[in-house]
C-alpha cells in the first residue's frame, strides 16, 4: 500500500460552492496532509464537473451517500438540501464523524448529538464566515452573560424576503444604516434562512442559544456582508467584525467560510492545533 493511502481520507458530500472549494484544497494547502477518496452529490453533474476542474478519478466520484459513506474515514457536509439532518443520521449511524457546514440544520437536533456521543462520533463545525469562535468558547467554561451578533448586509441580499415584504419595510426608502431584524436565533433562522449558519455556529458555540441576540441591518452605502459580535462574561468583553470577501470561484459564497472547512480539515488531521 503506498503512503498516499495511509493518509486519513475525506468524503465530500455536496459538489456546490463550498464542496467545489474545499475539493480544490486536497491537491493544495491540503496535499500530503490528508486525501480526498470519494464526493457525492444528488446532481451528477455537479460530481463531474468538480471531478473535471480539479482532474480528479472517476472513481471518487460516488452514486449514493451509502457508496460515500463507505470510501471515507470522514465526512465533508456541504448539501443544501431539506433534508440534511437526515444525510447526517445516516453518517453517524455508520459511526463517521463528520464536518459539518450546513450549521444552521443542527441547531435544534438533539438527537443528533445524543446518537453522536452513542457511536462515538465527532461532529465538527468550522467556525464559518466569523471570528471569535475559539474564544467564545473559552469564555463559556466559565460562563457568558450576552452575546450579539449584528449582520450587516447589502440591501440586494433582501430583496423578495418575505418578512420584508410581510413587515412592510420599503427597501428602496433606506438612506442610511437600518436595523431590520432584532430578536432569537430561531426568529432569525426562520426569516432569514440565508444568514443561519453564522447565528447558528454562535449559538453552538456559547451552549444557551437564549444568551444570543441577533441584529440584521442594511444601508445602500454596505457593499459586502459584515458580522460584528460582542460576547460579555466573566472574562471581560470581547467585539469582533468579520468584513467577508466573497468566494473567488463562487459570488454567492464567502470566502472565510470555504477556509474555516479546509481549516477544519488540517486541525483534524492535527496540522494546526492552536485555538481548538
Ligand atoms: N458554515 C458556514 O459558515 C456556511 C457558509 C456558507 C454556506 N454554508 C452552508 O453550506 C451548505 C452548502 O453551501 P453551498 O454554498 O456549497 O451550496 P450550493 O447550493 O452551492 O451547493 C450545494 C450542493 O448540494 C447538492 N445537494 C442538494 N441536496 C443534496 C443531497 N440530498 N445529497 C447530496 N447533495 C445534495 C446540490 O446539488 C449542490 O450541488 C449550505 O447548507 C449552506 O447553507 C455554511
Amino acid at each position: 500500500m503506498g503512503s498516499r493511502n495511509k493518509l486519513i481520507s475525506f468524503g465530500i458530500m455536496g459538489c456546490g460552492a463550498i464542496g467545489c472549494g474545499i475539493a480544490k484544497s486536497f491537491k493544495k494547502e491540503l496535499k500530503n496532509v490528508c486525501r480526498l477518496s470519494a464526493i457525492y452529490d444528488i446532481n451528477p453533474q455537479a460530481s463531474q464537473d468538480l471531478a473535471k476542474k480539479n482532474n480528479l478519478d472517476q472513481k471518487i466520484i460516488k452514486k449514493n451517500i451509502s457508496g460515500l459513506i463507505k470510501s471515507c474515514d470522514i465526512v465533508v457536509e456541504a448539501v443544501n438540501a431539506s433534508n440534511t439532518r437526515q444525510i447526517l443520521k445516516k453518517i453517524i449511524k455508520e459511526k463517521k464523524n463528520i464536518i459539518v457546514m450546513s450549521v444552521g440544520q443542527i441547531l435544534n437536533a438533539k438527537d443528533l448529538f445524543a446518537l453522536a456521543r452513542r457511536n462515538r462520533c465527532k461532529i465538527i463545525i468550522p467556525s464559518g464566515a466569523i471570528a471569535g469562535i475559539d474564544a467564545i468558547k473559552a469564555a463559556n467554561v466559565s460562563g457568558i452573560d450576552k452575546i450579539t451578533l449584528t449582520t450587516r448586509k447589502p440591501i440586494t441580499g433582501f430583496k423578495d424576503n418575505p418578512y420584508i415584504k410581510s413587515k412592510k419595510i420599503n427597501l428602496a426608502t433606506i438612506k442610511d444604516e437600518t436595523t431590520i431584524f432584532k430578536g432569537s436565533v430561531d426568529e432569525a433562522i426562520k426569516h432569514f434562512p440565508q444568514n443561519i449558519n453564522v447565528a447558528a455556529t454562535l449559538a453552538l458555540a456559547c451552549g444557551n442559544k437564549s444568551k444570543l441576540t441577533v441584529n440584521i441591518s442594511t444601508s445602500p452605502k454596505f457593499k459586502r456582508n459584515s458580522h460584528e459580535v460582542e460576547i460579555t462574561g466573566k472574562f471581560g468583553r470581547i467585539k469582533t467584525r468579520t468584513d467577508n470577501q466573497i468566494s473567488p470561484d463562487n459570488p454567492k459564497t464567502s470566502y472565510l467560510a470555504i477556509l474555516s472547512g479546509i481549516q477544519a480539515i488540517k486541525n483534524y488531521c492535527g496540522e494546526i492545533l492552536v485555538g481548538t
